[in-house]
């Protein structure tokens, strides 16, 4: 990172609708990250809106009158050559693939839940050969950058870096935590630099084990305040079902919008299932909101990210990442809630698996908080998802049938074995130009 007039930071995906977020991100932060050139990498079939995006990337930074230079590219390796930061936000099989993600387990009467369901287990398939690929074009060529991860399933992505790359320097990343303390600063009506929450778990599967107003524990007074159905905090692409408040009271920590999923399971079926109906699965509404993002993006008058960006799930996560850039780049000593290496920080889960938990964040890297341990009424979900990251992860590298249905058979959301096969059989189907690993043959 030293000797060279600035850093040079490659975004994988970066035809995304997201990738205006960033771009606010680094400008807001350029004093004190010097970003000399921002490489936006993409496939053909992302060429459009690649192109696209990174003209308003470009007008953006014109405006702000910051001297980072915009690359688009196809080409991943010309782009990774010498790279400071790596972060990827990609889609393998793009949105059509999500759409089979949610709607086939539906059939099933099961949530697909693109993440830590069977959707995510399937988009792990996908995610995770490819990611793999880039870790070994990093070593090649950057070998010390730091990789920055909000692709999606984030929590086995990370998972499967750590124990199937040799690459160290990862962090999985989630707008998640951020959203739940604006959601809880918000609902208190307060700054949010004056509450702390102690975040510990897994992605899509963090709580908030205390939370502190000017370092005074309000965890009670949030969980009251969330029993509330007007204060359901949740995020824009997850249905706010109501909390039961003896239920919260009885959790006593603070649960993501995402444990819904688990702890209210037929709720959310249902939801689902109505939803799927009536304005299609959140693929589709997210295809259409895509639509209209890259309308507004193609304005030549448009030089600032639009605020039509917050319907998407992933609002702010720039502040994320750039925070995250930013503390590593300056080794500032802040504390982050990322995915990273255990190490010790939650006694239950394995010392060398991903889990998502505060962490200070120094040119290292993320070093974890340790908590001791998750409460003993949640270790039993959070194990289980993380025994069916691990289980997705191996499948994902190996292309092993048995082990994919073992990953399917084992997700929480699933009732049994015979359902499982069913759904992964038809999703396998589904997905088959994207799994390579499962239908090419090994030509001896
Ligand atoms: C949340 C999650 C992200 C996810 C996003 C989906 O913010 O933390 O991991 O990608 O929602 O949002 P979307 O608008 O695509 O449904």
């Amino acid at each position: 990172m030293e000797g060279k007039k600035g850093l040079k930071i490659v975004t994988i995906g970066g035809g995304s609708s997201y990738t205006p977020e960033l771009i606010e991100g680094f400008i807001k932060r350029y004093g004190e990250l010097p970003i000399r050139e921002l490489w936006l990498v993409d496939i053909d079939r992302g060429k459009e809106k690649l192109e696209i995006v990174g003209n308003l990337a470009k007008r953006m930074v014109k405006k702000a009158g910051v001297p980072i230079d915009i690359h688009l590219t196809l080409n991943r390796k010309e782009a990774l050559k010498d790279a400071d930061f790596v972060t990827t936000q990609f889609r393998v099989g793009l949105l059509d693939a999500r759409k089979k993600d949610e709607e086939i387990p539906l059939k099933y009467n099961v949530i697909g839940q693109e993440t830590n369901g069977p959707g995510g287990l399937l988009k792990g398939l996908r995610t995770i050969p490819v990611i793999l690929e880039i870790c070994r074009d990093i070593e090649e060529l950057c070998p010390n950058a730091w990789l920055i991860n909000f692709t999606n399933p984030a929590g086995m992505v990370t998972e499967a870096i750590l124990r199937h790359s040799s690459i160290t320097k990862v962090v999985g990343l989630c707008n998640v935590p951020i959203g739940m303390k604006m959601k809880i600063a918000e609902m208190l009506g307060v700054e949010q630099s004056r509450v702390h929450v102690q975040f510990a778990g897994l992605n899509h599967m963090v709580f908030g084990l205390d939370v502190f107003l000017d370092g005074v524990s309000i965890k009670e007074k949030v969980l009251k305040e969330m029993g509330n159905p007007e204060n359901a905090m949740t995020m824009k692409n997850i249905a706010g079902v109501a909390w039961d408040s003896d239920f919260l009271q009885a959790l006593n920590a603070i649960p993501c919008g995402y444990h819904r999923y688990y702890y209210k399971t037929d709720e959310m079926l249902a939801e689902e299932i109505r939803a799927s109906q009536e304005e299609g699965t959140r693929a589709e509404v997210v295809k259409e909101l895509e639509k209209d993002l890259f309308e507004l993006y193609k304005d030549e008058n448009l030089s600032i990210k639009p605020p039509q960006l917050e319907k998407r799930g992933g609002a702010y996560y720039s502040d994320a990442a750039c925070s995250l850039i930013h503390s590593i780049y300056t080794d500032k000593g802040d504390i982050q809630p990322v995915n990273t290496r255990n190490n010790g920080a939650i006694a239950s889960i394995p010392y060398d698996s991903a889990v998502e938990v505060n962490c200070v964040i120094t040119k290292d890297g993320p070093k974890p908080i340790a908590v001791g341990d998750l409460p003993v009424h949640v270790r039993g979900l959070v194990n289980s998802i993380k025994s069916f990251e691990i289980t997705a992860a191996e499948a994902a590298v190996s292309g092993d049938y048995k082990k994919a249905l073992l990953a399917m058979t084992i997700n929480p959301l699933v009732p049994s074995d015979t359902i499982a096969k069913k759904i992964l059989d038809e999703m396998l189907e589904a997905h088959r130009e994207n799994l390579p690993q499962f239908f090419d043959s090994v030509e001896a």
